[in-house]
């Protein structure tokens, strides 16, 4: 058994949906990043979640590519993870069903993230919108993880997989890892710079409110200059009563690691705008070298091609075995057995 069998089990993924956010480097890839040396990583680009909002097809290919090459430059190492697309390998729509009959209506009716996403897309509330959770179940049960790194907004989906994960394996006998969620201390929800009530979003209407990666130095330092405080005066760290100032402490955090205390502490006293102007500096640091290399990445198409391939190649074997046991623990009959 080789060194990377033995370790613990990493499975995470982000929908090819839009251009991709500092809520995604703060809630997921820079903890994917910090973790990749530790644990044996599936990496994965969910398109099949991704259509349950109505997506043009062409948006979505380019997307699916941009994501790849964003995870590359953000620091996901390929000898270290398995990169890949989530319709590339069947075996999850598979699970999936599996799953959906393990599920209770009432229990899928509870997320949260549906009843909001059902309020946004009023006019495609599509049964996919509702069984998401449980293909993301799959997603993560397949590869038999043990820790699933997300922000704060995919916690309760976590939690269902355990779920379904702990029932299957009562009905059955013991065939999946039950997997604990990965939440960032800070940088778990990184607020919209306009609404600090709202999460920052890739699909929100207004694209002041949201810092893309791909965003050019002008247009990040514009959007922090801008970005909505509070009332107060003073610089300090208090998500409930002054979310405004304490997601722009957030964003300066992640983009130069110093502790959240030392910020507040050296910036206490500062005014709003000259506090603004030194995360708008921090942050420009902290994008530009991400969207140069993913730049020279995303031109290498052939390459990327390559490397999604055998990811899936790689993914599919692990997700193969799974399910083969799967099936043959319900009961479906094959002559294989
Ligand atoms: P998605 O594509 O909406 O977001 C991908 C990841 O980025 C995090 N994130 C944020 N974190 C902090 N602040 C924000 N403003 C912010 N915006 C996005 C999300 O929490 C997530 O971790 N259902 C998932 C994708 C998925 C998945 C999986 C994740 C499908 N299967 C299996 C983990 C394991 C989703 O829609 O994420």
């Amino acid at each position: 058994m080789s060194d990377s069998a033995k370790r613990p089990i990493i499975f995470s993924g982000i929908q090819p949906s839009g251009e991709l956010t500092l809520g995604h480097i703060a809630g997921a890839l820079r903890n994917w990043v910090a973790l990749q040396r530790d644990y044996e990583c599936y990496f994965c680009i969910v398109d099949m979640h991704a259509i349950t909002v109505r997506q043009v097809p062409a948006n979505l290919r380019r997307w699916t590519l941009d994501c790849a090459a964003m995870y590359l430059a953000t620091g996901i190492q390929p000898e270290q993870a398995t990169i890949f697309v989530q319709s590339h390998v069947p075996a999850h729509a598979e699970l999936a069903w599996v799953l959906s009959t393990l599920t209770g209506f009432g229990e899928a009716s509870r997320m949260t993230q549906f009843k909001e996403k059902s309020e946004q897309h009023a006019h495609n509330i599509n049964v996919g919108l509702f069984t998401y959770p449980i293909l993301m179940a799959a997603d993560i049960l397949l590869y038999q993880a043990d820790l699933v790194p997300v922000g704060e907004d995919q916690k309760q989906h976590v939690e269902l997989t355990r779920d379904l994960a702990q029932r299957f394996n009562n009905i059955y006998s013991p065939t999946f890892a039950v997997p604990e969620p990965y939440i960032p201390r800070y940088g778990a929800r990184l607020m919209s710079l306009q609404d600090p009530h709202k999460k920052m979003s890739k699909s929100d209407p207004n694209r002041n409110a949201t810092i893309f990666l791909v965003d050019d130095n002008d247009a990040i330092q514009r959007k922090i200059q801008r970005a909505v405080t509070d009332s107060g005066t003073t610089i300090e760290y208090d998500p409930e009563n002054r979310p405004g100032i304490s997601n722009l402490i957030e964003i300066y955090h992640l983009a130069t690691d110093e502790p959240i205390e030392a910020i507040v502490e050296r910036c206490r006293e500062w005014t709003y705008s000259q506090f603004k102007a030194a995360v708008a500096e921090a942050l420009v640091a902290y994008v530009e070298p991400v969207r140069t290399r993913f730049q020279q990445i995303r031109s290498d198409e052939a390459s990327l091609a390559s490397l999604l391939l055998s990811g899936a190649e790689r993914a599919a074997r692990v997700a193969q075995r799974t399910l083969r046991k799967v099936y043959r623990k319900i009961g479906f009959w094959s002559p294989k057995d």
